[in-house]
């Protein structure tokens, strides 16, 4: 059955096609050559880069040239059509949704190529800079199965309701009859979710829902255009003692000028919490929270393996306290963070630690040098967009030590040549592949003054 593109769209993602002057589509025969930083194979067509998603170095494929790559006109993107020759790095994708499914970007490639080409996507965003030279650890490993939190689309049409993520470079949706990626527990729930949300959601409607597995139980999160009526939050109360789900909250988008919410917890059943370092944290709803407890100890075990014996260490962009509780077990540690719900819980758990915090938007505001000359170490781990404020105060810092963490490398690298263009050493990084099969990886960046 054809997938509906939905009229509202809950969740945009970075893979959206833009707007790109289009050319005549061409058949081609072409050989792919390597593999580009979103994921897709790159072959030579008429002088220019020819990107061929879903195809591994060695690959003779035949393709369709559709267009320009991006706005710029840097490069074709074209359609696979057909594999004429495998390459001998293509292995066979574990889930039957991939390929269309927007969730994962290489199934395809045997696994020590994927591997390895998690790494170069870290140390091609050095190189860019001019760090290609900074040693790398080896790739920590994600395995399967062990996402914690996913947010899924879903659409009611007629008496059907779609689930799941976005199809590739699209705005339809996958409707998801399996996942490989995430915890068995919250793929369990899809099927249950899309039978409440069909009593829930108007035809035509949609919503997102952030599910995220923690201890005590399953924590949703429903982020919809408008309110709930009665009838609807009492659904979802009786949908929470039936498939023993331990909060579900529900997020208005509408209510609030910059269209987000604040999550409004509907049913609470059972208490729930996230340890750090043997810590119960119980987060808010919604909050942000590593994205597997794999990919979690690998950046918690790189950022105390490196940070030294500091007396006192600021985290900023602190969350929850990922890093700040096991760090408060041996040091002072001031947690800087711009979401205030994350903060309060960080400070109802965090009980006899030697932690403070304060509530601040590091991108407007970022710790002074001045401010920054109490602590012997810093760690800072950004959103997307990076700390380039932050780096440029940390720059002129005398702060020994700095470890950096970050779930984009491009970003990452900027900072870091800011760092190391203040003085600092980049002495390691370590790559982590938290996301499993996706084009993006996580990084963690040891720095210190000479
Ligand atoms: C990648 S998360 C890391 C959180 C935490 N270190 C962890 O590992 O769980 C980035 C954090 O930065 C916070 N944040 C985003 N923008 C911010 C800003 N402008 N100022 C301060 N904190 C911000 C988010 O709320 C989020 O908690």
């Amino acid at each position: 059955m054809k997938r509906p593109a939905p009229k509202h769209r809950p969740s945009p993602r970075s893979g959206e096609p833009r707007t790109a002057p289009r050319v005549a589509p061409q058949v081609a025969e072409v050989t792919v050559t390597e593999v580009g930083a979103r994921g897709d194979g790159i072959a030579s067509f008429e002088d220019a880069k020819l990107f061929v998603p879903l195809t591994v170095p060695g690959d003779r494929v035949r393709v369709a040239v559709k267009e320009a790559a991006n706005a710029k006109g840097d490069g074709l993107r074209a359609d696979l059509l057909e594999i004429l020759e495998p390459g001998p790095g293509r292995a066979a994708p574990p889930c039957s949704h991939f390929g269309t499914c927007g969730g994962c970007t290489l199934q395809h490639m045997e696994d020590a190529a994927y591997a390895a080409w998690k790494v170069g996507l870290v140390q091609g965003a050095l190189a860019r800079v001019g760090l290609g030279d900074t040693p790398l650890e080896p790739l920590s490993r994600t395995p399967p199965a062990a996402r914690r939190r996913a947010r899924f689309a879903a659409l009611k049409r007629g008496r059907r309701v779609w689930l799941g993520f976005n199809e590739r470079m699209s705005h339809r949706l996958t409707d998801l009859a399996e996942c490989p990626v995430l915890r068995p527990g919250l793929f369990a729930l899809v099927e249950p979710l899309r039978g409440l949300l069909l009593s829930v959601l108007p035809d035509g409607g949609g919503c997102d829902v952030i599910a995220t597995d923690l201890e005590g139980g399953i924590d949703l999160v429903l982020v919809g255009p408008r309110s709930l009526d009665r009838a609807a939050r009492e659904r979802l109360v009786s949908f929470g003692e039936e498939f023993g789900v331990a909060r579900i909250s529900w997020q208005a988008d509408e209510r609030q000028p910059d269209g987000r919410g604040t999550p409004e917890p509907i049913a609470h059943r059972r208490p729930l919490a996230v340890s750090f370092a043997g810590l119960p944290v119980t987060p808010p709803p919604g909050a942000f929270l590593q994205a597997s407890a794999e990919g979690e100890s690998a950046l918690v075990a790189a950022v105390l393996a490196n940070i030294g014996e500091p007396k006192r260490v600021a985290d900023l962009f602190a969350g929850l306290g990922t890093f700040a509780v096991p760090l408060a077990q041996r040091a002072a540690v001031h947690a800087v963070e711009g979401d205030a719900p994350a903060l309060a819980a960080l400070n109802k758990a965090a009980g006899a630690l030697r932690l403070t915090t304060e509530r601040r938007d590091l991108f407007e505001n970022p710790l002074t040098a001045k401010e920054l000359a109490r602590f012997d170490a810093v760690v800072f781990d950004p959103p997307r967009a990076g700390a380039a404020a932050q780096t440029q105060a940390l720059a002129g810092s005398k702060v020994p030590r700095v470890v950096a963490v970050s779930c984009n490398p491009a970003t990452f690298a900027r900072d870091a040549r800011t760092l190391v263009d203040g003085g600092y050493v980049l002495s390691r990084v370590y790559p982590v592949d938290q996301f499993l099969w996706s084009a993006h990886a996580e990084v963690v960046g040891v720095f210190s003054r000479p």
